[in-house]
């Protein structure tokens, strides 16, 4: 059976087409490469020793989308394919829309054309916004704080109305939590373009010598050490998340939501002590004022998962912290630069 990836080059697409085609899938990538890099898919073919099917195009040449639906039997979808920005989306809303918004309607009637009707979407913990109730499940108020985050919320209504105007959909809306770490190879892993958004790419590039030292955004939350709180997750129990979220929709019709984390909070300066022990860096920070529109604490309700998907993450931080250190080693400019590994004693 051949599942299409949209954004399958990305950092979570290319950890779920290793474990759809360890998995026996059939795996067919549309991804138009402007945020990510095609070395990502011959990594996961040499990983996996199998081989997938790209097509470098853009969903919203929807004549090109309609040739990948011609020329393959596709069985469903899992839709990555999106800009992930939240500095970028303040500043270029329109952008934003367009690209995850109109792509994914797009993307919609092509199936529905095709009649392809089992989609998975990656959604985002961001669709909560500044909700104080933690754990959060996913009955949660969606109240999201920027246009990135409402892009996401948009869509899972886009999704929910699809399927009430046609009951033989069955969609599956994955919001995720902190996904970081990498695959057990280091082969493939997180390559944020220019200066990294993100806690855990941040500092890793601070352990690598490639940044100077980590801001801390804000140390007075009513947290117990003051930093914020996140549900960070390994993003191979995350991959394995999606597979198990395939199981479902090609044997049932709906539309349902599952937070995909592990329910545990870490603060800032708990991970950056993970990461020293898992690279023996030491990371320098400075306490600085606090990120606009960061809440002090997020993790999730992880239970619908647990009960309906037969998922649960396993990775802990320590794991989390040296994989994503293996593939910052082995891989100091992402996939600009193949390193040889005998140069970085890392195998
Ligand atoms: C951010 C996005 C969120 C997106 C998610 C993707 C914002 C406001 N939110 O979430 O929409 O879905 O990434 O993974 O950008 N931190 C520092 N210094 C840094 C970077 C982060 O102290 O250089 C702190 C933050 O204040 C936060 C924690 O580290 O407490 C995690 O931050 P980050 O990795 O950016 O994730 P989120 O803020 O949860």
């Amino acid at each position: 059976m051949a599942i299409l990836v949209t954004g399958g080059a990305g950092y979570i697409g290319s950890h779920t087409c290793v474990e759809l085609l360890n998995d026996g899938y059939q795996v067919i990538v549309v991804d138009d490469f402007s945020n990510s890099n095609p070395e990502s898919l011959k990594r996961v073919e040499q990983i996996t020793g199998k081989q997938l099917k790209t097509y470098p195009i853009d969903l919203l040449n929807q004549i090109d989308l309609e040739k990948v639906f011609k020329e393959n039997k596709i069985e469903a979808v899992i839709h990555f394919a999106g800009l992930k920005s939240v500095g970028e989306s303040v500043a270029v809303p329109l952008k934003y829309y367009r690209n995850n918004v109109i792509s994914t309607l797009i993307l919609c009637e092509v199936m529905r054309k095709h009649r392809v009707k089992n989609l998975v979407f990656s959604s985002s913990a961001t669709v909560y916004g500044a909700t104080d109730k933690m754990p959060v499940s996913e009955d949660a108020f969606l109240k999201p704080v920027n246009p990135y985050g409402r892009t996401k919320h948009l869509i899972e209504e886009l999704l929910r109305d699809l399927y009430q105007s046609d009951k033989e959909w069955s969609i599956t809306l994955l919001r995720y939590f902190n996904p970081i770490g990498a695959h057990e190879s280091g082969n493939i892993g997180e390559d944020p373009n220019g200066i990294p958004n993100n806690l855990l790419p941040y500092i890793s590039q601070v352990a690598v010598g490639k940044l100077q030292r980590l801001n801390i955004f804000g140390d007075d939350y009513p947290t117990k050490d003051g930093t914020g709180i996140r549900d960070y997750i390994h993003v191979v129990d995350l991959a394995k998340g999606h597979l198990k979220a395939l199981e479902k929709i090609t044997s049932i019709t709906g539309v349902e939501t599952y937070n995909l984390g592990t329910g545990r909070g870490y603060s800032v300066l708990e991970m950056i002590d993970a990461f020293e022990n898992a690279s023996g860096k030491k990371i320098p920070y400075t306490v600085v004022d606090r990120r606009e529109g960061d809440s002090a604490i997020c993790y999730a309700n992880p239970n619908k998962a647990r009960e309906h998907l037969k998922w649960q993450a396993s990775r802990d931080i320590h794991l989390m912290s040296k994989d994503a250190w293996r593939w910052q080693q082995k891989n100091p400019k992402g996939y600009q630069e193949i390193v040889d590994p005998r140069q970085t004693g890392v195998y």
